[in-house]
């Protein structure tokens, strides 16, 4: 069996690089990766890290991309590479444009699709804008559906999706369970100045389309006023390689006085920070699934989750994007040792950490099934 998985953005490839180690190890499957290149540097950090041999990179990527711009220079790209390489199935991964429009060209080829992370859902079409539609397109042109958790199984079920539907757990908790280690040495230098022994440490990171302009502005006040009434807190915030995130970080925050704007962090940094950090502030989709599993209260800066696990267990909070409240919740954990307490606990719904052997499993039984 040939499986073709094809991503191109940093959260798809650190959830589908334990995956390709997987298919690499399995008898009797020939794994082949093509890269989309919607990111460069960020996906190349996760590439390198993970040691994952890639076939094809389409290398589409161009600064301020437009959502069409990535769709055309994809769906024009992959078409010759999915009539050279005939997979037996396209993997995608998640809710990015390049989910879909990978999706949709392999159907075009009339090649299975399997999709990684399948059922999450808002039910808001524009929040997150475009995930939300990315997920739902990509969910019904898929034939094979893993899902991270029941909930997101049912989900599927609401749209009539129930075929060849997985309860896998997700595929970052098995590339989490790699990362992290007690002795681990940080190799960027600029986490150098973050004081972790003394300080408590707030991780933020904030990027998502939606929140670009004003909703991004207000984020980033709410975290200067934090720093300024709380001399023993300093603010780790990497920053999205996105001019447009980059621009309104840099204005409100550069020069305030233990704010760290440091670059995209490669997963193993980043992994380990998060693990040492008091508190995440964040309105990424995979640091909600991250952070509960090493114990750190989540404040979710957008105005809905998909991940609602998280929160129906108290670890994660989804407080929107106001200044005003933002300032206060996270004032909230920082003085109330109780209400911290509550919601820094270990909890862990995505898994088992062998989502990815779950996969292999399933890809081979479908396989089977198909071609007896
Ligand atoms: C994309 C996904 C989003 C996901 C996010 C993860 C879509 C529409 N959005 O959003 O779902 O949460 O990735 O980070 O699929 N850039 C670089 N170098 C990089 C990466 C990005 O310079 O390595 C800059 C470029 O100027 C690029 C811009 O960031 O044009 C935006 O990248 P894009 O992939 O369009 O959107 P993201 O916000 O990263
Ligand atoms: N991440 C990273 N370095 C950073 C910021 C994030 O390795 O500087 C990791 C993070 O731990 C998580 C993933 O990238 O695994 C989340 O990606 P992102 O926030 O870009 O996208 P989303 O999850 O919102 O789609």
């Amino acid at each position: 069996m040939k499986v073709m998985s094809i991503f191109g953005t940093r959260p798809e490839a650190i959830k589908m690089c334990p995956l390709v180690k997987e298919l690499e190890a399995a008898e009797g499957i020939e794994s082949v990766v093509c890269l989309t290149g919607q990111h460069r540097e960020m996906l190349q950090q996760v590439i390198d890290i993970f040691g994952t041999k890639v076939a094809y990179n389409l290398d589409i990527m161009k600064p301020r991309q437009t959502l069409t711009t990535i769709t055309s220079s994809i769906l024009e790209k992959i078409e010759p590479v999915l009539i050279e390489e005939k997979p037996d199935i396209v993997l995608v991964h998640g809710d990015t444009t390049t989910s879909f429009v990978v999706a949709l060209a392999a159907f075009y080829q009339q090649i299975p699709v399997g999709h990684v992370e399948a059922g999450l859902r808002t039910f808001d079409k524009y929040s997150p804008f475009p995930e939300e539609m990315n997920r739902n397109l990509t969910g019904k042109l898929a034939d094979l559906h893993f899902s991270p958790t029941e909930n997101n199984k049912n989900n599927l079920k609401r749209e009539a999706i129930t075929e060849n539907v997985f309860v896998t757990g997700n595929t970052v908790i098995d590339a989490f369970k790699t990362t992290v280690r007690p002795d681990y040495v940080f190799k960027d230098k600029d986490l150098d100045a973050v004081d972790l022994k003394n300080h408590r440490c707030i991780l933020m990171t904030a990027h998502r389309r939606e929140n670009l302009g004003e909703p991004l502005e207000h984020i980033c006040k709410a975290v200067k006023r934090l720093v300024e009434k709380y001399e023993d807190i300093e603010v780790v915030y990497p920053v999205h390689l996105n001019p447009a995130v980059q621009e309104v970080a840099h204005r409100v925050l550069d020069g305030t006085d233990r704010v760290h704007l440091v670059k995209p962090l490669d997963v193993e940094d980043m992994h380990n920070l998060m693990d040492r950090s008091f508190l995440v502030m964040t309105d990424s989709g995979g640091l909600q699934e991250e952070a509960p599993a090493c114990g750190v209260p989540v404040l979710v800066l957008r105005t809905e989750t998909e991940r609602p696990e998280a929160v129906e267990a108290g670890t994660v909070k989804v407080v929107g994007v106001d200044e005003d409240v933002i300032f206060e919740e996270a004032v909230r954990l920082l003085e109330d040792e109780s209400e911290y307490n509550k919601m820094a606990r270990a909890v862990n719904p995505y898994g088992d950490g062998h989502a990815s052997e779950r996969i292999v499993e399933h890809l081979r039984s479908w396989y089977e099934q198909k071609n007896n």
